[in-house]
């Protein structure tokens, strides 16, 4: 059989055996059309006549692996990757997080040993998340998100050091480190005071720019911050060597808990919907895009990934000048993992196909939880 161009253990048994069958199945037709076309022009899509119909005949364009990486219009690359890391305030702990496989809550002592072999491999960029773990750490307005001594500044110095080359993305948001659990600050009635919100959001965003991180990325949805945060950045200087990436099309559901278990960030009462976006709104992503283009963003994200391949699609249509980003989101994740683990297909196929979707879909980005994984399969 000829070479698929895809490595055994990357494709299921089953496919395996179906590749077989077309090739045996081709190799029998074409063995029969050559004895055919010796003997009557058939009109039959196989075997046509030169003039006959071809727009039929497509096995040509993809019957050779480079020739099928070729039908792409971008291939997976490390340099693509980013990897979010969650980073918590007890120096020394390293907690799996059950509801997310294999990825752990880190204190700083215990980032480097881990980053290190993944930087030889080639990790290109990462994306810190902090965790405030120890009581107290939290209040209502999220004052330890710009702690000075707290594991996102520490981790960004600590990495700028260590690893030079590796590119330093920083969500920014208050949902980690407020007692409410909610991603800005809150009014009486419970309602978000976007005003007081986008102003310390903003706050946050230049402490972690000034600290040395290459990128910061609000994920807090609301209205206005990304204009608030470029007009800071401008105003302190450093706007040219910070890029802010977006998080414009996020949209609410319930892909985000397995994150919430790692950050501790799940709302204490009710929801983000007043926030993130309804996931059946096409129109309105569409808008929140148009509006952080406008408002000077450098990337746009959408999120999640995988149910949102319209919204990508959109985002490269409205952002066609920018880079896209897509954040394959812990639910995600997981439910690839939960797949697997049943038997459904083989993980490494899977993490493939669905990062492949994204790309499709165009996006040039991609924050995963596979990264460490992508970084052994690349
Ligand atoms: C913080 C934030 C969240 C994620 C990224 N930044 C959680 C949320 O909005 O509830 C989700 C990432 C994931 O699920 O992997 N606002
Ligand atoms: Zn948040």
């Amino acid at each position: 059989m000829r070479d698929t161009g895809i490595p055994s253990s990357r494709r299921p048994a089953s496919d395996v055996a179906s590749s077989i069958m077309d090739d045996r199945a081709s190799s029998v037709s074409r063995a029969s059309n050559i004895s055919r076309a010796m003997s009557y022009a058939s009109t039959a899509a196989t075997t046509v006549s030169i003039s006959g119909e071809i727009s039929s005949q497509l096995h040509g364009g993809y019957h050779h692996p480079l020739a099928r990486q070729w039908q792409a219009e971008r291939q997976l690359t490390k340099d693509m990757l980013i990897y979010p890391i969650f980073v918590s305030d007890i120096d020394d702990e390293e907690v799996l997080i059950p509801s997310l496989p294999n990825q752990c809550r880190r204190g700083i002592n215990r980032l480097i040993p881990f980053l290190e072999p993944l930087v030889h491999k080639g990790l290109k960029s990462v994306m810190l998340f902090g965790v405030p773990m120890k009581p107290g750490s939290k209040d209502a307005l999220g004052t330890s998100a710009d702690d000075p001594e707290g594991p996102v500044i520490k981790s960004i110095r600590l990495l700028r050091q260590r690893f030079p080359q590796l590119f330093i993305c920083t969500d920014v948001c208050l949902c980690e480190y407020t007692t409410h659990g909610h991603c800005g600050i809150l009014r009486e009635d419970g309602t978000l005071n976007n005003q007081l919100s986008v102003d310390r959001i903003s706050d946050v965003a230049m402490a972690y720019a000034a600290a040395g991180a290459h990128c910061v990325a609000p994920s807090d949805m609301n209205d206005g911050r990304i204009r608030a945060i470029k007009l800071k950045l401008i105003d302190q200087g450093i706007s040219h060597k910070t890029l802010l990436m977006s998080y414009s099309a996020k949209f609410s559901g319930c892909l985000y808990g397995p994150f919430r278990d790692a950050a501790g960030s799940a709302p204490a009462f009710g929801d983000r919907r007043c926030y993130q976006l309804p996931p059946s709104g096409r129109g309105i992503a569409r808008r929140a895009i148009v509006r952080d283009i406008n408002e000077g963003a450098d990337i746009i994200m959408v999120k999640p990934a995988g149910q949102f391949l319209d919204v990508i699609s959109d985002a490269k249509d409205l952002g066609r000048d920018l880079p896209i980003a897509a954040y394959q989101v812990s639910g995600e994740f997981a439910m690839i993992h939960a797949g697997a683990k049943a038997g459904v297909f083989d993980l490494k196929s899977m993490a493939f196909e669905s990062s492949e979707s994204i790309l499709r879909a165009g996006a040039t980005i991609i924050v995963s939880y596979f990264t460490p994984e992508f970084l052994d399969w690349l």
